[in-house]
């Protein structure tokens, strides 16, 4: 396998990482980026329920604590052979390495307090959230850990922005497979 520039193996097909704060859009744009180039979505919350990833409950953030190594344990394969879609809210603990391009997804405060409203978040849960999302947390974080020429913050307020969102991914997806 050759190396870019970058340090990162050169992959068949890339390795997308889709986050922000919850109720950004990350699993729906996931879902229906999968659909429109075949890759894998890997929805990292669920994986970690389904194969126990974690280090029990936290009743204080009311969520699984996730045992950060035992992801990366669980994707490393998966994400040396490529063609991948990350979906997570947090993106800090992946290796560099991993990602061609890392989308940060990012919703207006009313509208995402309303989207979280209806999954039934209250009190701290949803003040915590908000807040998140107001002080660009993720974007900072995804900033901090990746190349700068790799992060995108896509605006994901309505089903056109989805819609949009959907299909410059596709093509920067067929565009990369499509280097030699
Ligand atoms: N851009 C958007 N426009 C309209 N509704 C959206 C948008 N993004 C997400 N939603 C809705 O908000 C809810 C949360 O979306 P979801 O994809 O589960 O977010 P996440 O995976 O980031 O927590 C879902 O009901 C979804 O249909
Ligand atoms: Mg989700």
């Amino acid at each position: 396998m050759a190396e870019n520039g970058g340090g990162r193996k050169k992959r068949e097909r890339p390795n997308i990482l889709i986050t922000g704060t919850p109720g950004t859009g990350k699993t729906t744009t996931s879902t229906a980026l999968a659909e429109s180039t075949n890759l894998r979505h890997i929805n990292v919350g669920d994986l970690v329920k389904e194969k126990n990833l974690h280090d029990g409950w936290d009743d204080e953030f009311d969520c699984y604590l996730i045992n950060e190594d035992l992801v990366c344990d669980e994707l490393e394969d998966l994400m040396e052979e490529g063609g991948n879609i990350v979906d997570h809210h947090g993106c800090d603990f992946f290796p560099e390495r991993w990602f061609d391009h890392v989308v940060v997804l990012q919703t207006e405060n009313s509208v995402l307090y309303d989207r979280l409203t209806k999954r039934g978040y209250t009190g701290k849960k949803l003040s915590n959230n908000i807040e998140c999302e107001i002080f660009q947390v993720l974007l900072e974080e995804a900033k901090e850990s990746y190349p700068e020429d790799i992060v995108v913050a896509l605006k994901s307020d309505c089903i056109d922005d989805i819609n949009r969102n959907v299909s410059t991914l596709t093509d920067w997806v067929r565009n990369w497979s499509s280097l030699p």
